[in-house]
């Protein structure tokens, strides 16, 4: 897909998942196992030495995925996950330089806010799809219905301590448009090369 926007991000799926990939080799099986259960947005975390290969991996041999880079922490960052192949990008945090980064390389980003002063320099630096960062830890679903009052305007992606079990109140809240969780790809499956239980679990996402 080409110049994709946050909002696009955000409504391909109810879940985008979070990924973290320690071994390259498993980068398109994993990517095709998520889009055989319907799932094709994906975050591959940069918290690896092999993240950025695994991106490029998914971006060439896996043309129905659409990969992007999760977190995205700085400029660099953003170009690299660019340069990999990365379609959009996640940020755990917000920084105006990290959003003016993403924007220079043509990088949809979903910034991390957790508070209202964070959301609001994103919405000074022209951002309204944002990753609530860390959703449960931080106050969930009563959290968002606070916010929804002030920002009004800004429709959320929660992520952190979401599970298959809590998803569905967060996603019946009208400024919630996805969520994003790490359950998906667990690391024995990703170990034990365990494709069809990641299929199975994104099949089972896709119909929250
Ligand atoms: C993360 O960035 O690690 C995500 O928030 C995933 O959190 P989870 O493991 O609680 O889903």
């Amino acid at each position: 897909m080409k110049n994709l926007t946050a909002l696009q991000v955000m409504q391909d799926a109810p879940v985008i998942p979070v990924i973290v990939l320690n071994d390259l080799a498993h980068a398109v099986p994993m990517a095709r196992a998520l889009v055989a259960g319907g799932i094709r947005m994906l975050e591959v975390t940069l918290r690896t030495p092999q993240a950025l290969a695994c991106i490029e991996a998914i971006a060439r041999d896996v043309p129905e995925a659409v990969v992007g880079a999760g977190t995205v922490r700085s400029r660099a960052d953003a170009q690299a996950a660019a340069m990999a192949g990365a379609q959009f990008a996640v940020s755990p945090g917000f920084t105006p330089a990290v959003g003016q980064a993403c924007r220079d390389v043509g990088l949809a980003l979903l910034p991390g806010v957790a508070t209202g002063s964070e959301i609001m320099q994103a919405l000074e630096s022209g951002f309204t799809e944002l990753k609530f960062f860390p959703a449960l830890q931080a106050g969930g679903a009563a959290m968002l219905k606070a916010w929804s009052g002030p920002f009004f305007d800004v429709r959320f992606c929660p992520t952190g301590g979401v599970t298959l079990q809590n998803a569905p109140d967060l996603l019946a809240l009208p400024n919630v448009l996805c969520v994003g969780g790490s359950w998906l790809v667990p690391f024995d499956a990703l170990a034990q090369g365990d494709w069809a239980r990641i299929t199975e679990l994104a099949r089972a996402t896709k119909n929250l």
